[in-house]
């Protein structure tokens, strides 16, 4: 059923991940029904949410359970834990992947924008990690994983708030490690370059894009949701026991 490596640690674990409709997301939801864990996801994309569920289904997976929520309303997102938690039982490994990266430039930005990118793409990351440490402390340890970006690392413009957000990820998950250490919770996060998912490709690829990109990176092809995706799950599993306080880049060589 794995198209890779099988972790028989994940089988029956309680997994939580944000953004998980679509995108890399999506991949990450797959890769972990794939490794039989209990899996479940929020999202505020319903539709997505909904065609992921049959893919998975008609793939003969267990269906992972699925709570909507708007994560930048921080009650929203711990209703949703709440949920998910009395659907499968005590989460321990937490996948903070939700974000959104729209572009804006320096003169549109008001204070009320700033204060949403922060929230789309940092704020929940903290509050998911608030709401299941303790259920991960009881049941002995845990895995967090935040996705950032190599965005702010490559000097890419055109996104300041995505990308003060995105180089944050970084302190919060070293904050994070240093405080959950001593519950055994590992908490690192994976640094993405540029994936090739859906929005991607209709929104930002261009035959010169492209060009620039494999100048760029050492790997000479486009990489896929599933390219991370299988990371996440390594650090996720118990084979990434003594890895935590650790940020990882999957862009193929590119920073
Ligand atoms: N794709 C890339 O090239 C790339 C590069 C660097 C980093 N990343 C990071 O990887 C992660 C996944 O990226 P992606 O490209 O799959 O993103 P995406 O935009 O394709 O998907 C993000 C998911 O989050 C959901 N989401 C967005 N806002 C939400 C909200 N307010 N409430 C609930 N759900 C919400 C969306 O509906 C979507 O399903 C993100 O953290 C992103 O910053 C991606």
């Amino acid at each position: 059923m794995v198209d890779g490596a099988v972790y028989p640690s994940l089988q029956d674990r309680v997994v939580l991940v944000t953004g998980g409709a679509s995108g890399i997301g999506a991949s990450i939801v797959e890769h972990f029904c794939r490794q039989r864990a209990r899996v479940g996801f929020v999202d505020c994309d319903i539709e997505a949410a909904d065609a992921l569920i049959a893919r998975l289904s008609d793939a003969g997976l267990a269906v992972p359970a699925f709570r909507a929520c708007d994560l930048t309303d921080i009650d929203e997102l711990r209703t949703a834990i709440d949920a998910i938690r009395h659907d499968l039982g005590r989460i321990t490994v937490l996948i903070n992947n939700a974000a959104h990266d729209e572009r804006h430039t320096i003169d549109s930005v008001t204070p009320e924008y700033w204060d949403d990118r922060m929230a789309v793409n940092l704020r929940h990351q903290f509050f998911a990690a608030q709401a299941v440490w303790h259920g991960m402390a009881e049941a002995g340890g845990g895995a967090i994983v935040n996705l950032g970006s190599v965005s702010w690392m490559i000097g890419q413009g055109g996104m300041p708030g995505y990308s003060a957000a995105k180089s944050a990820v970084v302190g919060l998950t070293r904050s994070l490690a240093r405080d959950l250490g001593v519950h055994n919770i590992r908490v690192n996060s994976v640094l993405p370059g540029w994936i090739m998912t859906k929005r991607q490709i209709d929104k930002w690829l261009t035959p010169e894009g492209e060009a620039e990109l494999m100048k760029n990176q050492c790997l000479k092809r486009k990489l896929e949701p599933a390219d991370v995706a299988r990371v996440v799950v390594f650090f996720a599993s118990d084979e990434a026991a003594a890895c935590t306080n650790q940020n990882y880049i999957v862009d193929g060589g590119w920073v």
